[in-house]
């Protein structure tokens, strides 16, 4: 039998990458920056996306990448240059900083992270001391956290559940970060509902529909090969869970291995496997899982086998702020 590629479906970008992205561009197509400005068409705070090739193709049109506020000049806000938020989303002090300094600002927060923002504002507002499912420091857990830092505890994995402490009777909901191992998740659940029976689910998931079908896929790939290889970048957290996944499904038969492009296959991980597995995570352009699969067809494997989960047909539009150009 042919070595062969045993190639994920779906993968890569999501509805709200896509936009953010997108977003960006926008800005940079529309822009006319004014002759002899040392002002860029677009601020970007933090990265647009967790993709490295992502920035760097932004940042060589003109976005500027800054990581706070504060290193915009006072001189964009007179100029109306535009400053987008990241997917990952903001807490509301970054909302109010950008407000007090008269930004223009347009806010491509993916709508699935923004509606984890507003479902803490409301539990919070009812009462709830909410347990956070996330990853400490992410972009994504500080926004979220920032819109009720006094009702909200973060929890990353199921161990944590034995220093959380809450009197019955205390009104308590369970909410999470968008881009969790599905599988992980669920044992912290159980671990939670053991130890605080009373706690109320999320209204529906939060993590997201692109994050549950990309992990579903490459578990059924996984089963396939023998060796896995996930394309993306080491802080993009939906990234890290494939890769995670993708282990668990090949247990001690082969090794899942993250990589930004071809350049970081390592040789030494194909010999003696017949059958390599590929995913990508949402925040990686296509070409660069197309350029790990012409350095594998270089290698032999020239069968590709697609695993087809799903279909997507998740769209979002532009930022309202874009649309009332
Ligand atoms: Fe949004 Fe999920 Fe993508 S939260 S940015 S659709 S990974």
């Amino acid at each position: 039998m042919a070595k062969r590629i045993v190639l994920a479906d779906p993968r890569g970008f999501c509805a709200g990458v896509d936009r953010a992205i997108l977003t960006v561009r926008t800005i940079l197509k529309g822009s006319h920056v004014a002759p002899g400005s040392d002002l860029p068409p677009v601020y970007v705070r933090r990265q647009i996306v967790h993709n490295k090739h992502v920035v760097e193709d932004l940042a060589s049109q003109g976005a500027v990448f800054v990581e706070e506020l504060e290193e915009i000049p006072d001189g964009a806000a007179a100029a109306g240059v535009p400053v987008v938020f990241s997917a990952h989303g903001v807490s509301p002090a970054v909302k109010a900083e950008a407000k007090a300094r008269g930004l223009n600002v347009v806010d491509a927060t993916c709508p699935l992270v923004a509606k984890v923002h507003r479902e803490v504002l409301r539990f919070a507002r009812s009462g709830y001391e909410i347990v956070y499912i996330g990853h400490k420091g992410h972009d994504e857990a500080v926004g979220v956290v920032g819109e009720a830092p006094e009702h909200v505890h973060l929890i990353e994995h199921e161990r944590d559940v034995e220093g959380l402490d809450f009197t019955p009777g205390t009104k308590l909901v369970l909410l999470s970060q968008t881009t969790l191992s599905v599988d992980e998740t669920a044992g912290t659940i159980a671990a939670l509902k053991a130890r605080f029976p009373w706690i109320e689910m999320p209204p529906s998931s939060d993590i997201c529909y692109a994050t549950s079908n990309r992990q579903a896929a490459v578990k059924l790939v996984a089963e396939r090969s023998g060796c896995v290889v996930i394309v993306g970048s080491a802080n993009s957290s939906n990234s890290v869970r494939l890769v995670e996944v993708a282990q668990e499904g090949l247990g001690e038969r082969g090794r899942a291995h993250r990589v930004d492009d071809a350049g970081d296959l390592d040789p030494a991980w194909f010999e003696g496997v017949e059958a390599v597995g590929v995913s990508s995570g949402a925040s990686v352009p296509e070409e660069y899982v197309d350029g790990v699969i012409a350095a594998l067809r270089e290698r032999g494997y020239t069968d590709v086998e697609s695993v087809e989960t799903t279909k997507e047909t998740m769209h979002f539009v532009l930022p309202a702020e874009l649309r009332r150009r």
